[in-house]
């Protein structure tokens, strides 16, 4: 069952991916590694570029550059336009109910920041308690415990089970009147598990407590629903849906947004300023202080068209296809460990080696063209929970191929032979 608000991860009949075609929108994946083919498996750090998001980009700062929203000139004016209309496409990307709460910020942790000292500094009172799964990435944890220490709030965490699945019975009782924030990952970046969004934030709005989605390893492989997830923030990275760096979105509920305050101050943000005092702009402005990144906002235009072009079905159905093979054939190399095997998972095999420290395999498989991650991903206590310093993941994209598996999966045998 796919969790509401997402495309299932089912395979299709009608879902087919002309991955070679699209494999060459992506002059990056031509790259050779001292003479081998890019096997690039870490897409869940960042993936990689289509041309049109190069173009994209190339084609704003050599012929249309400006600044926005302060001229009244031919270049600003058109800069103006290109750059609110990508607004209009995010707030599609999302199905979000008005443009006005798309923010533009610098990516997902950015996004978590501003809610946690907007929303979270000006409504938490000692007491209170923020909870966060056990999987979230270290940027939906550290800026809730900045927030608790400014407030007296408490950060408690949700347990996950073996499986790397969220401990939902131990969720409910921990809901309770003092619950005012729930942080939650849509897909985890160390796991890979798909967490049932939409029935956590059901659950939290019964004690009125507000959500915040970390989207960021949930936009580039499924299409994201907020309102029929339901949540009341969401947050995504530009880079890692085939976009560039330096931009992200965060969405939130109009009645929320209007009534936190800014978290930053500055051209832009404002609608009057005098001495005695300023009045601010209203949404989205309000949250957008200075100059924003916008050749970068025209090019995650770009992009955000692109995947949607090729469409969540089929994304969804070949995602599933390579991680199916490659959890079969990871997992039957003697001594491999899988850490996260959710029913409900997303393209990502974190995993440890027998015998062979991650780090030690990530340098072996490079040896091969092979770029994988080895860490503890940004997600220590998941680590902790599962009695691990590191693991190594592999990270697929749709240009991702099953020979690009096989190439990996011969990468772990011959580093178990290397340290035998
Ligand atoms: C689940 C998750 N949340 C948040 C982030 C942070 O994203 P960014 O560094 O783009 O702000 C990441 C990045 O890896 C992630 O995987």
């Amino acid at each position: 069952m796919a969790t509401a608000g997402t495309a299932p991860l089912t395979r299709r009949p009608d879902a087919t991916l002309d991955v070679a075609a699209i494999r060459r929108d992506f002059p990056i994946l031509g790259t050779r590694v001292d003479g081998k083919p890019l096997v690039y498996l870490d897409n869940a750090a960042t993936s990689q570029k289509p041309l049109v998001v190069i173009e994209a980009v190339r084609k704003f700062l050599a012929e249309e550059n400006a600044n926005i929203h302060r001229g009244v000139h031919f270049l600003s004016e058109r800069a103006t336009l290109a750059f609110d209309a990508v607004r209009d496409e995010a707030r599609d990307f999302l199905n979000a109910p008005a443009a006005h709460e798309v923010i533009f910020v610098r990516g997902t942790t950015e996004a978590i920041n501003l809610v946690a000292q907007s929303y979270g500094r000006t409504t938490l009172r000692p007491g209170d308690e923020i909870l966060l799964t056990t999987m979230e990435h270290h940027s939906n944890i550290v800026p809730w415990q900045l927030v608790a220490g400014q407030t007296g709030a408490v950060v408690r965490a949700i347990p996950i089970t073996d499986a790397g699945e969220v401990d939902l019975d131990a969720y409910r009782k921990m809901l309770s009147p003092r619950t005012r924030i729930v942080g939650v990952v849509h897909i985890s970046n160390a796991l890979g598990t798909i967490n049932p969004v939409a029935e956590m934030t059901r659950l939290a709005h019964e004690v009125g407590a507000v959500v915040l989605v970390d989207g960021a390893q949930a936009a580039p492989h499924m299409r994201v629903d907020v309102q029929a997830l339901g949540c009341d923030f969401y947050a995504c990275s530009g880079h890692k849906v085939f976009g560039p760096t330096g931009v992200g979105i965060l969405w939130g509920r109009t009645a929320l947004l209007d009534a936190m305050p800014p978290w930053q101050g500055g051209g832009d943000m404002i609608h009057t300023v005098s001495f005695s005092g300023s009045t601010y702009a209203a949404l989205p402005a309000k949250f957008e202080a200075g100059t924003p990144a916008i050749a970068e906002v025209i090019g995650l235009g770009a992009a955000l068209r692109y995947i949607r072009g090729i469409g969540f079905e089929a994304i969804g159905a070949w995602e599933h296809e390579l991680l199916s093979r490659a959890t079969e054939l990871v997992r039957a190399v003697p001594g491999v460990r899988l850490i996260g095997t959710a029913r409900e998972k997303a393209g990502v095999l974190s995993f440890t080696l027998e015998g062979v420290h991650p780090h030690d395999l990530g340098t072996i498989l490079d040896a091969d063209g092979v770029a994988i991650r080895a860490g503890h991903h940004c997600a220590q206590p998941v680590m902790e929970r599962f009695g691990v310093h590191a693991t190594a993941r592999a990270s697929f994209a749709f240009y991702n191929t099953l020979e690009e598996i096989d190439v990996l999966v011969r990468g772990l045998h011959r580093a178990r032979e290397v340290f035998a």
